[in-house]
């Protein structure tokens, strides 16, 4: 049986750091509210595409397995974010890595892309259709964010990571993983003025969020635990064969209660929501990287990688790693400087959506005068 090794790995995170003393200039908020309600502290803001992050983690994951992307026989950009609908995110990564007819596919499940797309690379490796793939998951959430709506717009940030994976005759990689996704509730995350069934439609205007956040944490919660249990059922582990958590980083709150429910131990699940915020789909895969750079996995470790994201999607994937946790090269890309702060950067999305919350005002108060 073919196995899918993670052999390369890489992330990008853009320079201009949000802080929630940054937030609190411009909406109803403070660093004690969102400390205590979600852990975060800071998030990154992109001066660049979400391709651009894309292509920095992936020219750092192709050093990691020494490989070049001429050798990848696939590409799978995992966004809800990514430039465009039409041509795909995927299909720049490729030209900008110079890596001529390699297949290229976005995919989107919200913030469980990255996880997804693991998995259909690793599909795609065991049927033998594939031998090498490269799996992005990368987000610019900033493009799209409520910025006047103080329930999200403190949660996310931007950032991309990317994984080499690889046809293997020994056993590694992703072995398992429970998918599933709660429709019934997927008005409880909708981001209005977005997508095909906007535009070009007269009445568009700039990005707004209907969130229910406290819907979304239960279901989180459920599906995160439901998933992670199914899976090591079926992979026939208990919880006490798992050396890490790596769980989406959504909210701090969310993590523990994941970490509760099924038994483990805090030291066991990593966690960097206080840096990042949530990355959507970049985030389990950024916080892979960085367990990894940090010393958390060791060679053989049996890694568990709930998430959950807008659909409501939810997943658990079970990766056992491989013998090698140094990266074979270092590439000395980076991302071009950014001579911005983060407040500059997000100024043209609030000023436009601050606009048309003043016009909707203004017509609701017309309507109440006639
Ligand atoms: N600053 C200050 N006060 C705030 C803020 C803020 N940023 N946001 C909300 N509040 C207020 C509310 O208005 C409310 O005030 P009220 O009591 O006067 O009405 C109060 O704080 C409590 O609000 P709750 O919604 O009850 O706060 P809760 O403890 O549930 O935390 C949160 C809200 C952080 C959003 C939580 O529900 C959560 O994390 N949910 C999960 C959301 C999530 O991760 N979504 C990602 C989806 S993934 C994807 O695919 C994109």
């Amino acid at each position: 049986m073919k196995y899918s090794a993670i052999t390369g790995w890489g992330k990008c995170l853009p320079p201009a750091v949000l802080t929630n003393a940054d937030l609190a200039t411009f909406i109803d908020t403070d660093d004690e509210w969102i400390s205590s309600r979600t852990g975060m502290k800071e998030r990154r803001i992109a001066h660049v595409e979400a391709s651009d992050l894309a292509h920095v983690a992936a020219v750092r994951a192709l050093a990691a397995a020494n490989r070049d992307a001429k050798d990848l026989d696939l590409i799978i950009f995992g966004s809800c974010t990514g430039d465009n609908i039409v041509p795909n995110s995927a299909s720049r990564v490729q030209h900008l890595l110079g890596a001529d007819s390699v297949a290229a596919m976005d995919l989107n499940t919200a913030c469980t892309s990255g996880l997804y797309a693991l998995s259909v690379a690793s599909a795609m490796i065991k049927a033998g259709s594939a031998k090498r793939v490269l799996v992005i998951g990368a987000e610019k959430t900033s493009s799209v964010l409520d910025w006047v709506n103080r329930n999200v717009a403190v949660l996310f940030g931007d950032g991309a990571a990317a994984l080499v994976v690889e046809a293997s005759d020994t056993q590694q990689g992703l072995l398992g993983e429970s998918l599933g996704c709660y429709a019934e509730a997927r008005d409880s995350l909708f981001i209005q003025n977005y997508g095909g069934a906007f535009t070009n439609n007269p009445f568009c205007q700039a990005t707004s969020w209907d969130f229910d956040g406290q819907d979304i944490f239960k279901r989180a919660v459920a599906g995160m635990v439901g998933a992670s249990n199914q899976v090591l059922d079926d992979m026939g582990l208990s919880v006490a064969d798992i050396d890490l958590v790596v769980p989406h980083q959504a909210n701090s709150r969310i993590i523990d209660a994941v970490g509760r429910k099924l038994g483990v131990p805090t030291d066991r699940v990593f966690v960097n929501v206080e840096r990042y915020g949530n990355m959507s789909a970049a985030t389990v895969l950024v916080a892979l990287v960085e367990a990894i750079e940090q010393g958390y996995v060791r060679a053989f470790s049996k890694i568990l990688l709930p998430a959950f994201g807008a659909g409501l999607t939810w997943n658990s994937h079970l990766v056992q790693w491989g013998d090698r946790i140094t990266p074979l090269a270092i590439s000395d890309i980076e991302l071009p400087p950014c001579d911005e702060t983060a407040l500059e950067l997000i100024a043209p999305y609030l000023t436009q959506q601050r606009r048309q919350l003043q016009s909707q005002i203004e017509s609701v108060q017309q309507a109440d005068l006639r």
